[in-house]
């Protein structure tokens, strides 16, 4: 596969096979993204694999907290409000969505259903987190979102599925307790992966993108 067709095909995954993936492959696809550039090569990114048992206790650890009303706790905070322009993108998704599954993505029952899915990994075997110290400021964070997408297009090139889950970040201090990671990281995002279940509905439905025309002024 080319450069070009890996970043235009890449689309989240929401539904995976349940077989494990070899090590050696997810180790390949880490090795890849390690390539990302940073600022002054900083590589300003940590990441914990979790597969197996470990990770079916942490989905039952996320889901008891939402059971439990937790209020969510995420190092990065959720946004609030968004532009008109971007605010317009995220309805119309939304919409789609709503239409294709059938759900109100709006009623309170179905997005908790919805945060309950992303805490099960979507049925992936594998989770990945990325984490970072959190004294670093927003360039490590950027810098971690170019990994974040090396990341996701080697997996793509390898023929696994993934997919970024800012959900998987919303109960941090739980995460990281459980993981043993240091409350002083920055835990950025979760990321499923795993083989797509590619005949699933749930991976039937491709994003569009605006018009390249829309983002784009030639100054010459
Ligand atoms: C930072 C970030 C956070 C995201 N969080 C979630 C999430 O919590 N759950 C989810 O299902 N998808 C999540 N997504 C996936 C987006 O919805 C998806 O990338 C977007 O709709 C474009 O679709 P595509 O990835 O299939 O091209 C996230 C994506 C990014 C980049």
């Amino acid at each position: 596969m080319d450069t070009i067709e890996c970043i235009k095909t890449r689309m989240s995954i929401r539904k995976f096979k349940p077989d494990a993936v070899p090590l050696e492959t997810l180790i390949k696809v880490i090795d890849a993204a390690k390539w990302s550039p940073s600022y002054k090569n900083s590589q300003p990114w940590e990441v914990m694999i979790i597969s197996g048992k470990k990770k079916q206790s942490l989905s039952r650890h996320l889901v008891e907290l939402i059971e439990k009303n937790t209020a969510s706790c995420p190092d990065l905070p959720e946004p609030v409000s968004w532009p008109p322009a971007i605010e317009a993108r995220i309805s119309a998704l939304m919409e789609k969505r709503s239409e294709l599954t059938g759900k109100d993505l709006n009623s309170p029952e179905v997005r908790k259903q919805s945060k309950i899915a992303n805490f099960e990994f979507y049925g992936a075997p594998h989770g990945i987190f990325l984490f970072q110290d959190s004294s670093l400021t927003v360039w490590s964070i950027f810098d971690m979102g170019l990994f974040a997408h090396g990341l996701m297009l080697a997996a793509h090139a390898y023929g696994l599925g993934t997919v970024p889950q800012a959900f998987l970040t919303d109960y941090a201090q739980y995460v990281k307790k459980f993981l043993g990671i240091h409350e002083l990281k920055r835990l950025v995002l979760g990321i499923s992966i795993g083989y797509p279940d590619l005949e699933s509905p749930a991976n039937s439905f491709r994003t569009n993108r605006i018009n390249t025309d829309e983002i784009v002024r030639i100054v010459e």
